[in-house]
């Protein structure tokens, strides 16, 4: 199957990104969104974005202006798939949203057009399935910002063909991002799998052993390889985006979390991180502000329920079959931009360490602590 044509719905975050991307890739691009206005500033966004790759030489004015030519936008459905070949969409991350959007685009897209939504958490078989071709429907989940993201996760639903796997991921990698396959359609893909359960898990670490942020993020980023502290990341990423990821999430699975209040609280309080001046940190203004760790807090911190906690999850979805311990890894890297591979740092740790730690949890807060199978067979 050969791709020319995209359209791409929704042109917010996400989806003026990949719009970009696409563009750069020599595909031709519509863009749709309900509104006019929300399509002018998405074309502001990227000019601005392709006139910075121009300061820095990385393109010539006239290839960033053939990259323009090739996005157009409308806020006419019909007309915005017309000549199609895939639509990604990039709508809000609302369940009942997605699926009046995929009603009306089923209604009016041609059979042989293909369906990709970028859902970060909302299951892609259920969504599939609303649809009159689940088997050309798929998930392609672009991390933010795609412009500067090199990770994308390709999410098979249940009916998906494998030729259409086959054509995202090629797709893919001729965008010049680097595929990661989650073989099932599980709670959280790969990386939302390994990063939010880890926010609330440092959450009860900070109330059980009473340590401040700072030390806690001071041994993730030291200890773990992290490029930054969990908190600092959560901070990053949005306390809104971490606790609807953690809704979708919990309404999934129940095992996948075990939340503790404060996501919901700091949400409720409007502390939503960088983007608000405050989260788990305060902020003093909207600029990206590093918070202060170093070494010496590390070492009054010890992160072995952080580590067995995304050792454990890492280790489910081997067991599942969601993935393997390979594309995990890379999953991490250009996802959660790990410098260390997170099965490298258990071993550090040492498995019987954290297994004793896992149960000693279980035994203390029940079987959410329970370790996987598969670390029994890594000692
Ligand atoms: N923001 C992130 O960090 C991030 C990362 C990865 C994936 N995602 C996922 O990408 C998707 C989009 O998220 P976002 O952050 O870009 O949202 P956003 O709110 O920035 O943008 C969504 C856009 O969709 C438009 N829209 C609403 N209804 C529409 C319709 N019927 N047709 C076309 N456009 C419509 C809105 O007007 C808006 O411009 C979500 O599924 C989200 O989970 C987000």
């Amino acid at each position: 199957m050969q791709i020319r044509n995209i359209t791409v719905l929704g042109s917010g975050i996400m989806g003026h990104g990949i719009a970009q991307v696409s563009a750069m890739s020599g595909y031709n691009i519509v863009l749709r969104d309900i509104e006019q206005q929300f399509l002018d500033k998405a074309i502001e966004k990227i000019k601005w974005s392709l006139e910075k790759l121009v300061s820095k030489e990385k393109l010539t004015n006239t290839e960033s202006d053939a990259i323009l030519a090739r996005i157009r936008t409308g806020v006419d459905l019909k007309e915005a798939v017309k000549d199609a070949d895939l639509v990604i969409e990039a709508v809000p991350e609302i369940m009942e949203l997605k699926k009046k959007v995929y009603a009306e685009l089923d209604a009016v897209a041609d059979s042989r057009i293909v369906f990709a939504s970028n859902t970060s958490t909302l299951p892609i078989t259920e969504i599939a399935n609303t649809t009159s071709r689940p088997q050309k429907f798929i998930g392609i989940h672009f991390f933010n910002p795609p412009q500067l993201m090199k990770l994308v996760e390709v999410i098979p639903g249940q009916k998906t063909a494998p030729e259409i796997v086959q054509m995202t991921v090629d797709y893919v990698r001729s965008v010049r991002k680097e595929p990661v396959i989650c073989k099932k359609d599980v709670p959280g893909f790969i990386v939302n799998r390994l990063f939010i359960p880890m926010v609330h898990e440092a959450c009860w670490l900070k109330q059980r052993q009473n340590q401040t942020l700072e030390q806690i993020d001071s041994a993730v980023k030291f200890k773990m390889g992290f490029p930054m502290g969990i908190f600092e990341l959560a901070d990053f990423t949005g306390i809104d985006v971490i606790h609807k990821s953690t809704i979708e999430l919990q309404v999934r699975d129940k095992k996948v979390i075990f939340p503790h209040p404060d996501v919901e609280r700091l949400f409720n309080d409007k502390k939503l991180g960088q983007k608000s001046g405050e989260g788990f940190y305060k902020y003093s203004d909207s600029k990206y502000e590093r918070v202060q760790l170093g070494e010496e807090l590390a070492k009054k911190c010890n992160p072995i329920q952080l580590i067995a906690n995304i050792l454990n999850n890492a280790a489910w979805l081997v067991t599942n079959k969601a993935s393997d311990v390979a594309e995990i890894e890379k999953a991490a890297q250009l996802g959660l931009g790990l410098k260390k591979p997170i099965f490298e740092t258990a071993r550090e740790f040492g498995i019987k360490n954290i297994i004793a730690e896992l149960n000693g949890l279980a035994k203390e807060y029940g079987q959410f602590y329970e370790p996987d199978p598969l670390l029994a067979t890594m000692q």
